[in-house]
């Protein structure tokens, strides 16, 4: 098996519950093109507890707080991705965190294509692989993922 060469990884992506509304289907489509096995999926309203450890680096600045709410006022698409260099290939296809400099750098990235704007981005992506495996426990618990 190809396995055994390109050991697989795994990293929490996450779609914005603004971005569920209205861009679901088009933002899951591009996670199938680029190759991903979708291990997890459940759409569910983050709790507090759990936007905080996402964004855990952020407590204490300006927009945390907003921040916290946006993320928590809906469902949002929560899927653990799998694939050989997961954590860095899904930052990539997310594109840079504000829109306006996705559509100039990166203009097929999910966030040029389906972001409102910095703070209401359209998805959310482990920036590590530390950050991935607390997060994948903290949505889903201790999980043996395929
Ligand atoms: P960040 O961790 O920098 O980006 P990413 O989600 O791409 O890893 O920021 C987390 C979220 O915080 C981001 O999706 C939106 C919000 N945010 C703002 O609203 N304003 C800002 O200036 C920054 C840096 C982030």
């Amino acid at each position: 098996e190809l396995q055994f060469f390109f050991p697989q990884e795994h990293t929490l992506a996450l779609i914005k519950p603004a971005a569920v509304k209205e861009h679901k289907d088009d933002i899951m489509q591009k996670v199938k093109d680029a190759g991903f096995t979708i291990s997890k999926i459940k759409e569910a309203a983050l709790t507090r507890e759990m936007a905080t450890q996402f964004y855990k680096d952020h407590e204490g600045k300006p927009f945390f707080e907003p921040l916290v709410t946006c993320m928590t006022t809906g469902p949002s698409v929560i899927m653990i991705l799998t694939k050989e260099n997961a954590v860095e290939e899904w930052r990539q296809l997310m594109g840079p965190t504000d829109p306006e400099i996705a559509k100039v750098t990166s203009p097929e990235s999910i966030q040029a294509q389906f972001a409102q704007d910095i703070l209401s981005n359209a998805v959310h992506g482990s920036s590590n692989k530390e950050h991935a495996l607390r997060s994948i426990e903290c949505v889903f618990g201790e999980i043996d993922i395929d």
